[in-house]
């Protein structure tokens, strides 16, 4: 059965905006998105809204649902009271574009600090011979979509505007996390995590953990280990003791 909603949806450009109200239908089986293409098609021909594939695949239309970092298509609108007013804005830790829409660069200026895979130069294409547990533990990583809802919510960033040159966020920590425990990569990841990515920002609160719509176990099974690891390292005696020799 159909019914009236109340939405609440944040329009304007750059720093400037409000938040509007409007009253839509809403069809059985519906989610936000649906309800924002109603709107843009009946009230606001230019509501700016990011989306591509309807489907919780392509991580772009992310937003915050009553101030929760959502994916508009993957929230259903039965998840709400008919009676409650819904509101919608944009992620805030990134500057706006237009209405939902915002600014994601950022997150990929992260994505290129990072090196790529490196493998040994004696080992080629093909040549890679993996253990299955090896494979099976960066798959978890892989199913990222990359909807930047976790480093939209990571309070280092979200809060503390000045932190963005030298944190990377929960998604790309995670990326240098999987680099490292590749059994082929040889570049150092852990320095660098640590140095130039701002791992020690973390103080491990996991709400990033919490928002990731693929359920990685992004504090415990990539940014913890990677603690660990830089750790034990700062504090093996060997390791101690060439950078001594060799680093003076
Ligand atoms: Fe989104 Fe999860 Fe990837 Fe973060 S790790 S970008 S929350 S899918
Ligand atoms: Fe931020 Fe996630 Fe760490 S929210 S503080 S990166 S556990
Ligand atoms: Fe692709 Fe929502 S439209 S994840």
């Amino acid at each position: 059965m159909g019914y009236k909603a109340k939405f609440r949806v944040w329009r304007g450009e750059g720093g400037d905006g409000k938040l509007e109200d409007f009253t839509v239908e809403v069809n059985e089986g519906e989610v936000v998105l649906d309800v924002i293409h109603r709107l843009q098609a009946t009230q606001a021909p230019d509501l700016a809204v990011r989306w591509n594939c309807k489907a919780g695949k392509c991580g772009s239309c992310s937003m915050e649902i009553n101030g929760k970092p959502r994916l508009g298509c993957m929230t259903r609108m039965s998840t709400f009271e008919e009676s409650e007013t819904i509101t919608v804005t944009p992620m805030r830790t990134f500057p706006v574009i237009k209405d939902l829409v915002c600014d994601v660069s950022f997150n990929y200026q992260k994505a290129r600090e990072i090196p790529s895979f490196t493998p040994p130069a004696d080992v080629r294409p093909g040549e890679y011979r993996m253990q299955q547990i090896d494979v099976e533990r960066s798959q978890e990583f892989r199913k990222c979509i990359e909807c930047f809802m976790c480093n939209n919510v990571c309070h280092v960033i979200r809060d503390h505007e000045e932190n963005k040159t030298n944190f990377a966020g929960p998604r790309f920590l995670m990326r240098i996390a999987e680099l490292d425990m590749h059994p082929y990569d040889v570049a150092d990841r852990k320095d660098a995590a640590q140095e130039e990515h701002g791992l020690g920002y973390c103080n491990i609160t996991k709400c990033c953990t919490e928002v990731c719509p693929e359920h990685i176990k992004i504090t415990d099974n990539a940014l913890i280990p990677m603690k660990e690891r830089v750790v034990d390292r700062k504090y093996d005696p060997l390791v101690w003791l060439g950078n001594k020799i060799f680093r003076r």
